[in-house]
């Protein structure tokens, strides 16, 4: 038998205005607390664990309900030459949502990317780096950029991304400021702070007055290589 003219009828207004009935018949009116599965902020692609170290994912903590259950596992994860994700192990089990931070000690892997999971399968921070040797803090350098401009005798800000920064990181070691010479190589021309907490993201400091004005300023920090952009030091 065919469907009466009735129930056609019925089917075509419901399909015209299908989202309309959806929204006004709302699920999310049942009083029933899902659990919450935060989106990961750090680890970035940028981060490198160390081994034996402690090291810790980040979510945002505003957006987090006060009344969020505990959040049941951080898990580690590799990728298989296949390109499946490979689970190596829980970096952590039922902790606070709230804080939006859960730290730990990185555990003995072989070297390598690896990523981590939160929560929910599929809720995955990018791959990153964990290795065994601790590197020196050079942190990315955020400012000075290449439209910065120092004019002489004003205080101003170095400052770097703290994002990946572990807790008992060691302190950087140097802030530096350089300019390109004639010849094309680095040239030191002051200490700009030494034994710097990477946690404080930032030194600052007066631009002498005696710098010659020119456009080839950049700044080390940490390590050497790790360097600002060329920037402007001006009258
Ligand atoms: C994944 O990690 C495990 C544990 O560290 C390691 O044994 C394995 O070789 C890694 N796999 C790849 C493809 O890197």
């Amino acid at each position: 038998m065919f469907p009466s003219f009735d129930i056609i009828l019925a089917v075509a207004a419901l399909s015209s205005k299908g989202l309309q009935l959806v929204s006004a018949n709302p699920v999310a009116e049942v009083e029933k607390r899902a659990p919450y599965y935060p989106a990961i902020t750090s680890p970035t692609a940028a981060a490198y664990w160390t081994i034996d170290h402690q090291a810790y994912v980040t979510w945002d903590a505003s957006l987090v309900p006060t009344d969020a259950d505990p959040i049941p596992w951080v898990q580690l994860y590799n990728t298989t030459d296949y390109g499946s994700a490979n689970y190596v192990t829980t970096l952590a089990s039922s902790f606070p949502a709230q804080p939006g931070k859960v730290t730990f000690t990185v555990p003995e892997v072989v070297p390598g990317s690896y990523f981590v999971m939160l929560g929910e399968w599929g809720q995955s921070s990018p791959h990153f780096t964990i290795g065994a040797i601790d590197i020196p803090s050079a942190p990315h350098i955020e400012s000075p950029n290449t439209n910065t401009v120092w004019q002489l005798g004003t205080q101003q800000d170095v400052t770097w991304d703290t994002s990946n920064i572990r807790e008992d990181a060691e302190n950087i070691a140097f802030v530096d400021l350089y300019k390109t010479s004639s010849y094309g190589s680095a040239e030191f021309v002051l200490e700009i702070a030494v034994n710097i907490p990477p946690q404080q993201g930032s030194v600052s400091f007066t631009v002498p007055e005696d710098l010659t004005p020119e456009d080839d300023y950049f700044v080390m920090v940490g390590i050497w290589g790790n360097s600002s952009p060329h920037f402007t030091i001006s009258q």
